[in-house]
Order: structure tokens, then sequence, then C-alpha cells
């Protein structure tokens, strides 16, 4: 019965882990990421490449600023998702759409955008 005593402790451990989110959330705002990205490139959905160059992305424009840095500028997220839901509310003169306000893009694909937007 040596090793039952540590049984607990192990649950312990495991409960933690579970509690801090340490296992799951890492991979999930992965996942979630990936998806953004997914979206930001669709030619059909978020078409973000039409007018910005962001790293991995093919045939960009140059209309808007290179998508890069985005966390250091923009560290806070709901910034960013105000941006992509209606740039033209920050500013009136922008030819950005605004993705949330014409429902080219749903609140949950707009959230996983702006995962994405984080990585760069
Ligand atoms: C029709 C062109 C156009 C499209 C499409 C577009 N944008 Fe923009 N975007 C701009 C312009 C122009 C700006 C510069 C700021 C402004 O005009 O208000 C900008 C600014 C931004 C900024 C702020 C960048 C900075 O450095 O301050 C972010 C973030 C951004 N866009 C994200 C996106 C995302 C994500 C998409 C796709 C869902 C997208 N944009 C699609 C034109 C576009």
């Amino acid at each position: 019965m040596t090793a039952f005593p540590q049984k607990p402790a192990l649950i312990v451990a495991f409960a933690t882990a579970v509690l801090a989110g340490a296992w799951t959330s890492p991979a999930l705002a992965q996942s979630a990421a990936t998806e953004g990205q997914k979206l930001a490139f669709d030619r059909g959905k978020g078409n973000c490449l039409t007018c910005h160059v962001i790293k991995g992305g093919d045939l960009p424009g140059t209309i808007g600023p290179a998508l890069k840095d985005i966390k250091a500028k923009y560290p806070d997220r709901d910034t960013l998702v105000a941006i992509v839901t209606d740039e033209p509310k920050r500013n009136p003169q922008t030819v950005m759409p605004p993705f949330g306000r014409n429902r080219i893009l749903t609140e949950q694909e707009i959230n996983a955008i702006v995962d994405f937007l984080q990585t760069l």
C-alpha cells in the first residue's frame, strides 16, 4: 500500500491543472487563431489580404498598413474587436469595411480573427 497515499496528490494536481486551464486553453487559443487565419485569408470572408500585408498570406494589397506587431500596438483586445467590427466608427474616412456591422463576419468569427491578429 505504498503507492496509495500518492493518489490523492495526483488527483489534486490534475484538477488544479484543469482548473487553471493549463492543459486546455493554449490548445484552444491555438485552434481559434488557426481558424481566424483561415477566415482572414478567405477571399469570401475576411478578405483582409486585399488591403493588408499579413505574414503567411499570398498576393496582398497595400491599401491598409501591414498587419504586424499587432499585440504591441493594440494590447487591448477590445480595440481590435472594435476595429474589425466597425472601423468606420473609429475613422469615418476609412475604406476598411465594417465587418461586424455589415454582418460579413459573426461575432465569433471576429473573435477568432482577433486571436489570429494577436499572434502577428
Ligand atoms: C478595403 C481595404 C481593407 C480591408 C478589406 C481590410 N482593411 Fe483593415 N485597414 C484598412 C485601412 C485603410 C486601414 C488604416 C486605418 C483606417 O483606415 O482607419 C486598416 C486598418 C486596420 C487595422 C489597424 C492597423 C494598425 O496598424 O493600426 C487592423 C488591425 C485591421 N485593419 C485589420 C483588418 C482585418 C482583420 C481585416 C479582415 C477581416 C481587414 N483589416 C480588412 C483597409 C482594409
